[in-house]
């Protein structure tokens, strides 16, 4: 009796969780507001996350970028190289709020996955960058293909089908009723709104029946406008709401078992489906489940429907249907990291294929219904690895990072092709319980009274003590049980490495978090640097940059949590800098002529700049370039030559975000670090260390 009581208090514990990125700087679904809470949890995908969560898109100067996106300030890292050992690391950071990790020898109390992944787009210039609500046909492609953050927080809209696009034998009148409901839904998308999926590919979601194989408990997934269950309807999501343009049916099941590509092929603007990073878990027996379902190398199959039929995607999810209820085809499709269009040979894909020791490349079409070969570059299969262990209920550190938040080093891509690229990253943090069998449990266990079926769980189910009738009841939401969490970042360009970079390891080195003090910032972070210990060899490369924001206002509306912004300078305006210091117990920045760092180091962008040039940029986030020209930027940007105003202690005059420069080392040496604006013994510290090892001893 008292044992189905407790088996009841430790069901109740499984209910809330949430997922923050702090490295690279996770969105929340924010894109710029000035208030606690995000303006609209539905802009970009589906978190589930509290509200008050996230980090703004960056700025690039000392004011808000308002509504021109040349203002806003994406992070630049460059991509590894084509072996192992010129990787580009960035150390992937987050906390979950419900515990992660532990195996059956160490148990949880959850079953815990995260997959982390990253959509990448051929870059351009500015003026790829769509302009206006303009009709013509380039304009429309870049309005519904240019991956970008935008510059406010509504959603994109978007028109539902209805029966007489799907229903009866008149091809022409469903041709016409498609088209123009479509071409209304390309009109309508909103250059100044965010755009990670595409409106084609929620389309399809729509279309695409729900994988009746699943397990959706006792809940009832009403018919959406076709007549059917459409995947944009699950378990979670069982009222078929939309948040941007994400698909409800792929962002709760992973590997997901259809294609992500987010429209036709476009050269102009390359977009890859979902790339696998990572993927890490608590049952290390899923890694060999993950290598063979991931899409990166693992083509995926869907139904395409005869040329007679303006809407090219189906409704079926198999073979058998497709084939004998549309007449279509079962088509399989390639993901791919990029297509070298300038290799349009078999011999000189060969050649990239020779060189490339990270990703795979192959001669080959993209889909099984197509003779057109492309040099297909496929990412590498995703790193998988134990999840780090947290505990439940708390957002914080984990034991196997020692001490740090819940992280991963990942490799950025390397694209052959040498082309700058823009990516966004997300990650789902995936909790399920034990009360039904995660792999054995499926729609044969729905239920349904008629046939005499109870689900494993129910919502809010009373427990019997004792023959009583029903003295007990759980706090159980069955959308809930098993549950997966979700942030994203804002756009990041991937730059082509430079001739310096050749052969050499590569360390990013960010800030992390944002104005307000810890309850204010909750449940993001303060500031912090981002590793803030990091030891290298003297061979490798360290890129160090940041990224902030000038409306982190944290204003009402608060939420459940507190307002304000406590901190130095301008309210509002994130800033950092990075100085040495001859201790990591001081707080007091050495005076230039004490410094060891600046003599240890050299530009790889810019090796004429000299050590003091370098000083002045970081202790100024870029304000001055340096003590004199030495071609790094215009001039009248140097302390020697400057026609600025003079610069403000607190760096309130300085850029938010700042490219920052990587460093080479010509010597080993030790260098802790502060950033003068928001340290404060007592109440903030913003410090770190960086040893530099000599060769020999990595
Ligand atoms: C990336 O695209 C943006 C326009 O969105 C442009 O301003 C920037 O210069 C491009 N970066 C690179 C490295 O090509
Ligand atoms: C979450 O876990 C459930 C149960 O193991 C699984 O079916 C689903 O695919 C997972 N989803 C993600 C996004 O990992
Ligand atoms: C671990 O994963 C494997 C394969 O994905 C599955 O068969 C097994 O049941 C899982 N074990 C546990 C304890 O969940
Ligand atoms: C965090 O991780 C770094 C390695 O990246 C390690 O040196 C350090 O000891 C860890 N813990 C803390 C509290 O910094
Ligand atoms: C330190 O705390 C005080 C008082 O709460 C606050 O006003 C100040 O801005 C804080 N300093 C920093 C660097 O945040
Ligand atoms: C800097 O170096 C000078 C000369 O060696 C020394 O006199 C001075 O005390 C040092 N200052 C600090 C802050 O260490
Ligand atoms: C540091 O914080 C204290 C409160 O702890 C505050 O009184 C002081 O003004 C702050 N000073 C600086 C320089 O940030």
């Amino acid at each position: 009796m008292m044992r189905l009581v407790l088996i009841g208090v430790y069901l109740v514990v499984c209910l809330w969780a949430d997922t923050y990125m702090t490295n690279p700087r996770g969105s929340n679904n924010r894109l710029n507001e000035n208030t606690a809470t995000r303006t609209n949890a539905n802009r970009l995908f589906d978190s589930q996350n509290n509200n008050r969560g996230g980090f703004n898109t960056g700025d690039r100067f000392e004011n808000a970028a308002g509504n021109d996106p040349r203002r806003q300030y994406a992070m630049q890292y460059y991509a590894s190289g084509p072996t192992e050992a010129e990787a580009s690391k960035l150390i992937v950071e987050w906390t979950n709020q419900h515990g992660c990790g532990g195996n059956k020898d160490s148990p949880h109390k959850t079953n815990c996955n995260i997959v982390i992944q990253m959509m990448c787009q051929t870059n351009g210039t500015d003026a790829s960058y769509p302009q206006g609500q303009g009709n013509g046909q380039q304009d429309l492609m870049e309005r519904n293909t240019y991956l970008r953050d935008g510059t406010d927080t509504n959603t994109q809209n978007y028109n539902q089908p209805n029966q007489n696009e799907y229903v009866g034998d008149n091809q022409n009148a469903k041709n016409q009723a498609y088209t123009n409901r479509m071409n209304g839904n390309y009109a309508n998308v909103q250059t100044s709104r965010g755009l990670h999926e595409t409106v084609w590919w929620y389309d399809m979601c729509r279309f695409r029946e729900a994988n009746g194989g699943l397990y959706i408990a006792d809940k009832n997934l009403g018919a959406g406008s076709l007549g059917y269950v459409g995947s944009e309807r699950t378990r979670q999501n069982n009222n078929g709401n939309r948040r941007g343009y994400e698909c409800p049916e792929e962002r709760d099941y992973y590997p997901y078992w259809q294609p992500t590509h987010q429209g036709p092929y476009v050269d102009s603007h390359q977009t890859t489906p979902w790339i696998d990073v990572a993927y890490l878990t608590g049952n290390s027996s899923d890694c060999e489940r993950v290598a063979a379902g991931s899409e990166n190398q693992n083509g995926k199959w869907r139904c395409v429907l005869p040329d007679t039929s303006a809407r090219k995607y189906g409704r079926s999810i198999n073979e058998a249907d497709c084939t004998n209820k549309e007449q279509g085809t079962w088509v399989q499709f390639h993901s791919y990291l990029e297509i070298i269009s300038g290799a349009n040979t078999e011999a000189k894909c060969n050649q990239y294929k020779n060189t490339d020791k990270r990703n795979k490349i192959s001669w080959m079409s993209l889909r099984s219904d197509s003779n057109d070969k492309k040099c297909v570059v496929q990412a590498p299969l995703p790193k998988c690895e134990q999840a780090p262990w947290t505990r439940v209920n708390h957002l914080g550190n984990s034991i196997d990072n020692k001490g740090n938040a819940s992280r991963v080093d990942t490799d950025l891509p390397y694209f052959p092709s040498g082309i700058a690229k823009r990516c966004v990253m997300r990650l789902r943090y995936n909790i399920s319980t034990d009360e039904f069998d995660n792999y054995g449990t499926d729609h044969r266990h729905n239920h349904d009274l008629s046939k005499g079926v109870i689900s494993p769980v129910e919502d809010d189910p009373f427990i019997d003590v004792a023959g009583e009738s029903k003295p007990l009841r759980l706090a159980m939401n069955t959308n809930q049980y098993g549950r997966t969490f979700q942030d994203r970042t804002h756009a990041y360009v991937i730059l082509p490495r430079l001739d310096g970079m050749k052969g050499k390891m590569l360390h990013n080195l960010n800030v992390r978090g944002k104005r307000g003090n810890i309850v204010q910032t909750f449940p993001a972070v303060e500031y912090d640097f981002v590793p803030n210990k990091l030891a290298i060899s003297e061979e490798e490369l360290l890129h160090i940059q940041w990224t902030g924001s000038n409306t982190h206002n944290n204003g009402g509306n608060g939420g459940d949590g507190q307002t304000g912004d406590a901190g130095e300078g301008t309210g509002g305006t994130d800033r950092h800098n990075f100085l040495q210091m001859l201790r990591s117990d001081l707080n007091f920045p050495a005076p230039f002529e004490n410094t060891t760092f600046w003599d240890m180091v050299e530009s790889v962008n810019y090796p004429k700049a000299t050590g003091l040039d370098l000083a002045i940029s970081f202790a100024t986030s870029g304000y001055y370039c340096g003590l004199e020209n030495f071609g790094g930027c215009n001039a009248g940007h140097h302390v020697k030559d400057s026609n600025k105003q003079a610069f403000q202690q607190q760096l309130n005059n300085a850029p938010a975000s700042y490219f920052g420069h990587v460093l080479r080392f010509k010597k080993p040496g030790t260098c802790v670090y502060v950033c003068t604006r928001n340290n404060n013994f007592t109440n903030r510290s913003q410090k770190g260390v960086l040893w530099v090892t000599p060769k020999q001893q990595k």
